[in-house]
C-alpha cells in the first residue's frame, strides 16, 4: 500500500467555479492497484503557492506519491511543470516522455503538455494534465510500473529483476 497526494492546480477549481472531477478519476483509478489517496488539495495556479505545496507533501513523509492535475498546456498561468522543477532533487523524463508517446497514438494534442516528473526526497511527482479523460489516458501509461518505481524509491523492494 503507498500514499499518494492529489494536488489540483486550477484558478477556477480553487475559487469554486469549477467542479474537479480529474481527482476522482485518479483516486479510482489507483484504488485499482492498491494505491490509497490520503491527501488532496486543489491550489489556484500561481508557481509559489504549487511549489510550497509540494515541498509540504514531500518533506513530512506524508505520501510516496505525488500526482498533480493541470496546469502544464501553454496559457500564461499554466506553472505547473515551472513549480515541479523548482522543488524536485532528481527529474524522471522517462515518465512523461512515455506519457506523451502513448497519448500521442491518441491525440496530436498530446504533444501541447509540458508536464514533468522528478523526485524530492523519497517522494516521487508526476505532473498529469487537467481533463479527466488526458488523466485517465495518461495513467493507464504508467501505472503499471508505479509499484515497482516506488518500491525501489522508498527501498521497500529489493532488486531489478529480468522482467
Ligand atoms: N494527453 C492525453 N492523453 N489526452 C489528451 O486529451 N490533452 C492535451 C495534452 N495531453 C490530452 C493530453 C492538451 S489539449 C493539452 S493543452 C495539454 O495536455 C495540457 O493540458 P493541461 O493544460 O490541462 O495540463
Amino acid at each position: 500500500m503507498y500514499r499518494v497526494a492529489v494536488v489540483t492546480a486550477s484558478d477556477k477549481g480553487a475559487r469554486g467555479e469549477r467542479i474537479d472531477q480529474s481527482a476522482g478519476v485518479i483516486k479510482d483509478m489507483l484504488a485499482g492497484i492498491n494505491f490509497d489517496v490520503v491527501a488532496y488539495k486543489i491550489i489556484p495556479d500561481d508557481l509559489d503557492t504549487i511549489s510550497q505545496t509540494l515541498i509540504d507533501l514531500a518533506d513530512h513523509g506524508v505520501v510516496e506519491l505525488v500526482l498533480t492535475t493541470g496546469g502544464t498546456g501553454f496559457s500564461p498561468r499554466d506553472n505547473t511543470p515551472e513549480a515541479t522543477l523548482a522543488v524536485v532533487e532528481r527529474t524522471v523524463p522517462g515518465i512523461p516522455e512515455a506519457m506523451r508517446l502513448e497519448s500521442l497514438k491518441k491525440t496530436s494534442r498530446a504533444m501541447l503538455s509540458r508536464a514533468v516528473a522528478g523526485i524530492r526526497h523519497k517522494t516521487l511527482i508526476i505532473n498529469m494534465p487537467g481533463s479527466p479523460k488526458a488523466v485517465r489516458e495518461c495513467l493507464e501509461v504508467i501505472m503499471p510500473v508505479l509499484p515497482h518505481a516506488l518500491e525501489i524509491l522508498t527501498g521497500r523492494g529489493g532488486e531489478c529483476g529480468n522482467i
